[in-house]
């Protein structure tokens, strides 16, 4: 029996992370058997390729290549751990999938939807997410609270947070349009406290 791929998306700063530890949580809780991973990353070579991505002194990545290298990334990931995970009948929570590309490359730096689709197509075996929760918030609060975090951590992450907010802008409207356009989305409301957003993340996915 193949398990359910859950996956959240959302802007920078969008409280996406917090959600997917807590609801990861919530359900092995209920006994389920729940594998909770994230991209970029997920696997050794994925989280190479995160530090290389995201260090906000690392080299000028050209769009094309910032999109080679998330696919890549999802090529490790989908290969070496969520398909295995979803055919032992796992539940799977990923922070940020290929709708991410879709917003950031594709929206938000302008990249043809097709080409990224096809990517997805030939290279990560096509996999779709059964759901995804999108996290929503207007991107001047989102970076401001990202902005926040990341000066409060030792991580050297803020490649996508350095960027405009026109930028971001860009991304939200992307995802919005991901959510009206595909099968198994579902906008909440990210401006509601943590408990509450489990709560109506908890009742959108019947759990
Ligand atoms: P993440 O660590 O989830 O950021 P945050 O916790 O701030 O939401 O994601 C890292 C960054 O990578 C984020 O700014 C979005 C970007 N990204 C892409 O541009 N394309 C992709 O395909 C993925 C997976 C992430």
């Amino acid at each position: 029996m193949r398990g359910r791929f859950i996956v959240l998306e959302g802007g920078d700063g969008s409280g996406k992370t917090t959600l997917a530890q807590t609801l990861a949580a919530a359900l092995a809780a209920d006994g389920q058997s729940v594998v909770a991973t994230r991209e970029p990353g997920g696997t050794p070579a994925g989280q190479a390729l995160r530090a290389l991505l995201l260090a906000a002194d690392g080299p000028a990545f050209e769009p094309e290549t910032e999109l080679l290298l998330m696919t890549a990334a999802r090529v490790q990931h989908v290969r070496q751990v969520i398909a295995p995970a979803l055919a032992r009948g796992a539940i799977v929570v990923c922070d940020r999938f290929v709708g991410s590309t879709l917003a950031y490359q594709g929206s938000g730096a302008g990249l043809d939807t097709a080409r990224i689709l096809a990517l997805h197509r030939d290279f990560a075996d096509d996999l779709w997410p059964d759901v995804t929760l999108l996290l929503d918030l207007p991107p001047e609060l989102a970076l401001a609270r990202g902005r926040a975090r990341l000066a409060a951590s030792a991580a050297n992450e803020g490649r996508f947070e350095a960027r405009g907010l026109s930028f971001h802008a860009r991304v939200r409207a992307g995802f919005l349009a991901l959510a009206r356009a595909l099968p198994g989305w579902t906008v909440l409301d990210a401006t509601q406290p943590a408990d509450a957003l489990l709560a109506t993340a908890r009742a959108s996915l019947g759990a």
